[in-house]
Formats: structure tokens, sequence, C-alpha cells
């Protein structure tokens, strides 16, 4: 073999080994586990994409513990102060899901984060009412959760500009004037 053949082999070789390495590593959001403190796990449930994202934000299961959503999902007809009700179908669809995924899970850092000083006797309605979510947001001066471009705490997309990706880290937020 000649000089040019044996580095082209070597060259390939070395392409080869280069793409299945960039094959293996985790691309993109990781599937459990996630990055960091603010990053959601990436979820994917077409149930819950299409019927609980068309109010607002398809709030990340690692919010509540299992408790909180079987309260939630138990009361969609009367669902602050709007009637969401689902077949029973879809609805225990959903419910399975955010329980698989719930912040007492198991399955990601945020939400071990958000159990910490949750009250399981009591388990809260709104993620707004967690401990872990007033501990987070102790910055927020008062008067910007009723400001018109907000509404209200529930409203993470008028901040979290990335919300809809599962991104909640301090470069993608900015509080609206
Ligand atoms: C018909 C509209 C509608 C649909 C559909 C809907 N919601 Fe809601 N949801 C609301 C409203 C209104 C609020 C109260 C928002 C506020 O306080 O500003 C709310 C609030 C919530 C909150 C509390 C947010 C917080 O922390 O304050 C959770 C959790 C929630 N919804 C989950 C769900 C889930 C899960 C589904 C799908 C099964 C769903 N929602 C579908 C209208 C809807
Ligand atoms: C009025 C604006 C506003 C709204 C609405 C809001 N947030 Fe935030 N959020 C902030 C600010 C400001 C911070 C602090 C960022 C920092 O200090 O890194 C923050 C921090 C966070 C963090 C912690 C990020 C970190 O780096 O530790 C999470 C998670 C979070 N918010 C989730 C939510 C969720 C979920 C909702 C909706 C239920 C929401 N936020 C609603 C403004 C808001």
């Amino acid at each position: 073999m000649n000089n040019y053949l044996l580095r082209g082999i070597g060259v390939l070789a070395t392409v080869g080994a280069l793409s299945l390495l960039a094959f293996s590593l985790p691309s993109g959001g990781e599937a459990r586990g996630d990055g960091g403190d603010d990053r959601m796990p990436r979820l994917t449930h077409a149930a819950w994409q299409q019927e609980c994202a068309s109010c607002h934000l398809a709030y990340p299961p690692a919010m509540l513990p299992r408790a909180s959503w079987r309260r939630i999902m138990g009361g969609l007809d009367r669902h602050f102060g709007e009637d969401a009700s689902l077949d029973p179908a879809t609805q225990a669809d959903i419910l399975g899901f955010l329980e698989a995924n719930a912040a007492d899970s198991g399955n990601s850092r945020m939400g071990s984060r958000v159990m910490q000083g949750m009250d399981l006797h009591h388990p809260p309605l709104r993620i707004t009412e967690t401990r872990w979510f007033v501990r987070k947001h102790d910055e927020v001066p008062h008067a910007a959760w009723s400001r018109k471009s907000v509404g209200s705490a529930a409203n993470c997309a008028a901040c979290h500009r990335q919300a809809d990706a599962g991104a909640f880290d301090d470069d993608t937020v900015r509080i609206p004037k």
C-alpha cells in the first residue's frame, strides 16, 4: 500500500470514530436526569401537550408531587374557574404521565428540590403555592406579579421567555414592563 492510501484510511478511521462519538453523546435536552436545577428534562406526551397547553404552558410534571396531580386531574371540571374536563381515557393517560414524572418520581433533580419542605398532607393545587416556587422568586418585586403584562404568577412564559422549551435559567428570564 502506498503512503497516500494509508493516510487516507487513517483519516477515514478518525472521521468514523469521531462521528460514532458524536452519535453516542446525548444531544439536546437529556431525556432523564436534567442538566441543572432549572433545566427540565424534555418530555413529550401527545395528550398532555394537546390538552394541557391550550390555556397555559404545559407545566412541567416535576414541579408538583403525584398527590397534587391526582387532585388536579380529579377536578378538571372545576379547574381554576374553567371547565377543562376530558374523557376518562385521556384523563387517565395524562395522569399516568404526570405521575411518572412528578416531583416525587425520582426522575429529575428539580423534582427533588421541589419536594424539599413539601407538605404531602396538603398537596398544593398550584406550583406557585409551593415553598420551592416562593423561595425561587423571593427577589421578584411584589408589584411585578400583578402587572398587566404578567397577569398572574402562573403565567411563567411572561418572564421565562423559553419556558415552553423547559428553560427557567437566569439567561432566559426577563420581567416585562
Ligand atoms: C380551559 C383552559 C384550561 C385548560 C384546558 C387547562 N387549564 Fe390549567 N389552568 C387554567 C387556568 C385559568 C388556571 C389559573 C391560571 C392563573 O391563576 O393565572 C390554570 C392553572 C393551572 C395550574 C396551576 C398553576 C399555578 O401554579 O398557579 C396547574 C398545575 C394546571 N393548570 C394544570 C393543568 C393541566 C395538567 C391541564 C391539562 C389536563 C390543564 N391545566 C388544562 C386553565 C386551563
Ligand atoms: C414576574 C416574572 C416571573 C414569572 C411570572 C415567573 N417567574 Fe420564575 N423567575 C423569575 C425571576 C426574576 C427568577 C430569578 C432568576 C434568577 O435569580 O436566576 C425566577 C426564577 C425561577 C426558577 C429558578 C431558576 C434558577 O436559576 O434557579 C424557576 C425554576 C422558575 N422561576 C420557574 C417558574 C415557573 C414554573 C413559573 C410559572 C408557574 C414562573 N417561574 C413564573 C421571574 C418570574
